[in-house]
């Protein structure tokens, strides 16, 4: 069991997080008719494509400050409950856009999610601003303008999330090149949907500290032993990948072997309903099925903590709160 193991995470999609209970309680507090998107209390997709409509059409469902509020406040209040001390959601001001409600909206109803998280368990947590890939360079652009304006005070990185298989890394290096002159904490998605190339470019072309997958780098071992050698850290989310069909089983899941091979490795949920998963299963598998000790797994958390985009004095008290 896990239950007594201190947690973190660096990747979750918040409008990914929303349990298919609330997501109906919305549906129904809007009127929308969601047949087909939820049975039997359980999202329904089938690929990867068709997973990101019905991420869609979920997030649709979150549509004022307030929604967004309580969205991550019981997000972040059940990570605590599960002993995390630490969580990175991945938001999409894009979203806030689409729906009409505004970016800065958008994010002052989840800071103040956050917020009130914060009070009640004293986990902490942080706002990563998406690029949406599909909707291509100049968009992406335009949002990480937005992000290197700091509009809020709990958000701290970028990254480049959707379809994988869309455009190329290069295409979003400007994205890149904004975020960076902000100071803002870099990670992007890669190696999830698209192969070892992918990890590759986004390795030379964006120089992420962290890389939100990356485990398909396991495709090519030069690249494994450059990722080692560099310290990018990889979200991994394999409850994720085993869901896609990224890997056919844990087994397969190459977690250990890049770990093994001196990669620096967390855990993390990414959409857990959707994957059927939550944070403390990831470490349920990770110990059960994946056979890794205590020691192994804390010693990835302490890699979340160190990779965290969060100020100095703050990664200390999560450390100091990881020891206690
Ligand atoms: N957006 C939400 N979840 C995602 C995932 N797993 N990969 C890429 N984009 C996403
Ligand atoms: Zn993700």
């Amino acid at each position: 069991m896990t239950r007594h193991l201190k947690k973190a995470e660096l990747h979750c999609h918040i409008e990914g997080a929303a349990p298919p209970a609330l997501a109906l309680a919305q549906a129904r507090k809007y009127n929308v008719d969601v047949g087909g998107l939820i049975e039997d209390g359980a999202y329904v997709w089938t690929a990867f494509s068709d997973f990101l409509l019905c991420y869609d059409r979920i997030a649709g469902l979150f549509r004022s400050e307030e929604d967004y509020a309580a969205l991550a406040e019981a997000y972040l209040v059940a990570l605590a409950e599960a002993g995390t001390i630490y969580s990175e959601i991945i938001v999409s001001p894009d979203h806030g856009n689409t729906i009409g409600l505004g970016a800065d909206a958008y994010l002052r109803g989840l800071g103040a999610g956050i917020e009130a998280a914060r009070a009640r368990t004293g986990i902490e947590g942080r706002m990563i601003i998406t690029l949406i890939r599909h909707l291509g360079p100049e968009q992406a652009e335009r949002t990480a303008l937005y992000a290197a304006t700091r509009p809020h005070p709990l958000v701290t990185g970028i990254n480049l999330a959707g379809e994988e298989r869309m455009h190329r890394v290069a295409d979003f290096a400007r994205a890149y090149d904004i975020a960076r002159d902000a100071a803002l904490g870099i990670t992007i998605h890669a190696g999830e949907m698209a192969g070892a190339d992918s990890v590759r470019d986004a390795l030379t072309i964006v120089r992420p500290s962290r890389i939100s997958h990356g485990v398909r780098a396991i495709e090519d071992p030069g690249l494994v032993a450059q990722l080692a050698e560099a310290g990018v850290v990889l979200e991994t989310c394999p409850g994720s990948n085993i869901a896609l069909g990224v890997f056919p089983s844990f087994d397969a899941h190459p977690l250990r072997a890049l770990r093994d091979a001196g990669c620096r490795v967390t855990l993390n949920s990414d959409d857990p309903p959707f994957f059927n998963t939550s944070l403390a299963q990831e470490y349920e598998i990770a110990s059960a099925v994946m056979g890794f000790a205590d020691a192994e797994i804390d010693a990835m958390t302490r890699t979340a903590i160190d990779a965290a985009f969060v100020d100095e004095t703050t990664r200390a008290r999560l450390f100091a709160a990881l020891d206690a």
